[in-house]
């Protein structure tokens, strides 16, 4: 967690909640899309992963005040969700943002800023250093209607950043990019997360990976896990050896003879032994002992680090909680 930034004295939490419930709905239509969740997420870049309908959205949405909270507590930097001074302290992507075709980008970033309390000169002059930044400075003179995905989902990412929030809430900001445009925006989030601490939806879990320390997984309006990366990696560390040699065939028969041994079996893709010990300590003091008696040469001997991929699945396999 980077703990380098300056911080705010007394705040450990940007967002911080206590049974955060949303209920849609009355009667026998009422649904219960967020479940009375307890959220904590601290500086640097937190990502928000679930399925479709998880309550990704319905969350964020109540944290900036765009939906009103049924029941529970929620807090931006100690300020009351919804308040007028939480809301100055985020700048929000939602998930759909809805622009105005005919305003240039330019225009449309001027008007953002004075919403967010700017002077005209002022929002001119931070609205041209932030299409300067996100690479679209010949294209801000331009109506919105005519731009691109990608430079729409970047005018967003700078209208939410116009007034210099200290917390970027963005919903699925790489959704609908090509490739190179996705890895751009993941850049740019890298870099703004130096000054701003983000909040940051996405089903695309490679880039959960590459952009943050910290996650949330919520699933069926329930958090399922809420760790450091590292945390839950370890959590869900595999105890599965993989063994490759030139003579795999050869050792996997002398492997399921002993008795530290519990499992192996052989990886379809490569021939490479798979190999669950009774006693990993012995396994790991045995094995150069089968390559040395083989005769035979090490490709590899590990067990294979576990993506978010593989835990997202198997959380969700399991049906959340
Ligand atoms: N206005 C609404 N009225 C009733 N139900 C709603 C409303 N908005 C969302 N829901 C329901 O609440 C649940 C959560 O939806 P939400 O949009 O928060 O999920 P999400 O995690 O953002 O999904 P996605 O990944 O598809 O964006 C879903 O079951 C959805 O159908
Ligand atoms: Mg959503």
């Amino acid at each position: 967690m980077s703990k380098t930034r300056e911080g705010v004295p007394g705040i450990k939490y940007e967002i911080w909640s206590d049974k955060l419930q949303k209920i849609y709905g009355k009667g026998d239509k009422a649904f219960e899309a967020v479940k009375k969740i307890d959220l904590r997420v601290e500086t640097g870049i937190h990502g928000f992963l679930g399925p479709n309908g998880a309550g990704k959205t319905t969350t964020m949405n109540m944290l900036v005040g765009a939906l009103s909270i049924t029941s529970g507590k929620a807090k931006i930097r100690e300020k009351e969700a919804g308040s007028v001074e939480a809301r100055r302290l985020i700048g929000f992507l939602p998930q759909d943002p809805v622009f105005y075709d005919n305003m240039t980008g330019e225009d449309y970033l001027i008007y953002m800023g004075s919403l967010g309390g700017l002077r005209k000169i002022e929002a001119r002059k931070r609205a041209q250093e932030l299409c300067e930044y996100f690479d679209i400075f010949d294209d801000r003179v331009r109506p919105i209607g005519e731009y691109s995905g990608g430079m729409k989902q970047k005018i967003g990412i700078a209208a939410a950043l116009i007034h210099k929030p200290k917390l970027l809430i963005l919903d699925e900001p790489t959704a609908n990019l090509d490739p190179i445009g996705r890895a751009n925006i993941i850049e740019k989030i890298k870099e703004i997360s130096k000054n701003v601490s983000v909040f940051v939806s996405s089903h695309i879990l490679s880039e959960i990976e590459q952009m943050c320390e910290t996650v949330t997984m919520i699933n069926e309006g329930a958090i399922v896990i809420s760790d450091t990366l590292k945390n839950i990696k370890k959590k869900f560390i595999g105890n599965t050896f993989q063994l490759h040699t030139n003579k795999n065939e050869e050792i996997l028969r002398d492997l399921e003879k002993k008795d530290y041994i519990d499992k192996t079996w052989v990886r379809e893709e490569d021939g490479s032994i798979q190999v669950i010990p009774r006693d990993a300590d012995k396994l790991q003091e045995e094995v150069p002992k089968l390559i040395l008696d083989h005769r035979a040469i090490l490709y590899s001997f590990h067990i294979p680090e576990v993506s978010l991929q593989d835990i997202f699945m198997e959380v969700y396999a399991k049906g959340g909680n």
